[in-house]
């Protein structure tokens, strides 16, 4: 009996070991297949620069995107430049970037940080600087909750009724006091819209505040300053040894001490804001902000992590808006036609009552002309570099590991598009 099973196990063995073979050299014969299959693609077409520096003599220009641009109408909607060491793979079009961030998203889910946003972002502990893993799923999942879904967005409801009604008696005033002179729009926006950033993030609008790493009281224009100005600034900050990864054991000590600077000021500005939002607790202030929030939700997260996570919701917020709508009201001001017909929208739909959020979906030209503004002057024409990590394709070429991706968000769609939209 003993001997019988014996056999049958050693049979059932070996058939086992067969149907494996069998499958797994299938398997390897399909990867294979798929893999030579990419890379009998072409290669992508490339923008002629120098030997060793490539094409960053060509990328001088203070807005970049406009050079991608121009190149993506000789070169096409996606091709390949070499900054210094490093190539570069750049995408012009909607049908390009959606290939790469959808069906080749599996290749292509990591990012690569300059330097600079390497300290900025504390190492990617953004959720819009990190990779597409288990610490992107739950810090995403919490924004949404906590902050950007429908539900949150209810509940946040009474700071944006506060940020139009005072910015609409700010104009007023002006118009009554000073009916000549010229209105800074930017400067009652501003103080208004990170009103509401703060308001989301801690609960209440700050005046000003003791930050003790620092020794010194910051006023809100300050604080602004810190938080949204330095770190916008530091962002596209140059390290030469980006370009030429191979030589980074070499010094660059005036550009590691700017970030560094701006990195500590941040996170000692953040930290005084947290300390002060904490002392309130349960006490009559508004506990609903999203330092709370993140601190009851993901408690696996360090302090240093709920720190940027909380100041990403401030910078994205007052920077993004601010500048969207600074370009809607300067090509207002442009166009009187375009702001008439705007302004008997409006008045058609709320009278001479004030204008209400649910009326939203009543003002088709308004929706018009706020994406008309983002697609000629977005606010975000670049966004963070991603990386294959293995060899994959897109609109047909071949893209080898080690490439980095970037997305641009150019112009030549935006004329495109805009002549759509015109006709
Ligand atoms: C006019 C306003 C805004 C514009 C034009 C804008 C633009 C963009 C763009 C182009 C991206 C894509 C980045 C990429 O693909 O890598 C992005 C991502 C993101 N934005 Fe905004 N944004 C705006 C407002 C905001 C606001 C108010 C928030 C609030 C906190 C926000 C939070 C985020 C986050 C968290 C991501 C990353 C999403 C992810 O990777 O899953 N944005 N934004």
């Amino acid at each position: 009996m003993a001997f019988f099973s014996m056999i049958s196990i050693l049979l059932g063995f070996v058939i086992s070991s067969f149907i494996f073979i069998f499958f797994f050299k299938k398997l390897l014969s399909f990867s294979r297949k798929n893999m030579s299959e990419v890379s009998t693609l072409p290669s992508v077409p490339v923008v002629p620069g120098f030997p060793v520096i490539g094409n960053l003599l060509q990328l001088k220009e203070k807005k970049p995107h406009k050079t991608f641009t121009r190149w993506s109408e000789i070169y096409g909607p996606i091709y390949s430049i070499k900054m210094g060491s490093s190539s570069l793979i750049v995408l012009n079009s909607t049908e390009t970037a959606k290939e790469a961030m959808v069906t080749r998203f599996s290749s292509i889910s990591t990012r690569k940080l300059s330097n600079a946003l390497t300290v900025l972002t504390c190492d990617k502990s953004m959720v819009a600087t990190s990779d597409y893993d288990d610490f992107h799923k739950l810090v995403k999942r919490c924004l949404l909750n906590g902050l950007l879904g429908a539900n949150a967005q209810k509940r946040k409801r009474h700071y944006r009724d506060a940020l139009i009604e005072n910015v609409s008696s700010k104009l007023h005033a002006h118009a009554r006091d000073h009916p000549q002179e010229p209105v800074n729009f930017r400067a009652i926006f501003e103080h208004e819209l990170f009103g509401v950033a703060l308001k989301q993030a801690f609960g209440k609008d700050v005046e000003s505040i003791y930050v003790k790493e620092l020794g010194v009281t910051l006023s809100k224009d300050e604080i602004f300053k810190v938080l949204v100005h330095d770190m916008m600034e530091g962002a596209i900050d140059v390290d030469w040894r980006d370009f030429f990864p191979y030589l980074k054991w070499i010094p660059n000590k005036s550009f590691e001490a700017r970030i560094q600077q701006k990195h500590k000021r941040r996170l000692a500005v953040m930290n005084a804001l947290i300390q002060d939002r904490l002392k309130q607790n349960g006490s009559e202030s508004d506990d609903d902000c999203y330092l709370n929030f993140l601190m009851s939700e993901a408690k696996t997260l360090t302090k240093e992590q709920i720190a940027i996570l909380v100041w990403e919701t401030i910078i994205e917020t007052a920077d993004t808006t601010l500048v969207t709508t600074e370009w809607a009201i300067y090509e207002l001001a442009k166009h009187p036609s375009v702001q008439d017909r705007l302004c008997k929208e409006i008045q058609n739909v709320c009278g001479g009552e004030k204008f209400k959020e649910e009326q939203l979906s009543q003002v088709p030209y308004l929706n018009g002309v706020f994406h008309e503004t983002l697609r000629k002057y977005s606010p975000a024409p670049l966004v963070p570099i991603r990386y294959a990590h293995e060899d994959t394709q897109i609109g047909g070429y071949h893209v080898p590991a080690g490439s980095e991706v970037h997305r641009v968000i150019s112009h030549f769609e935006v004329h495109l598009q805009s002549l759509v939209s015109k006709s």
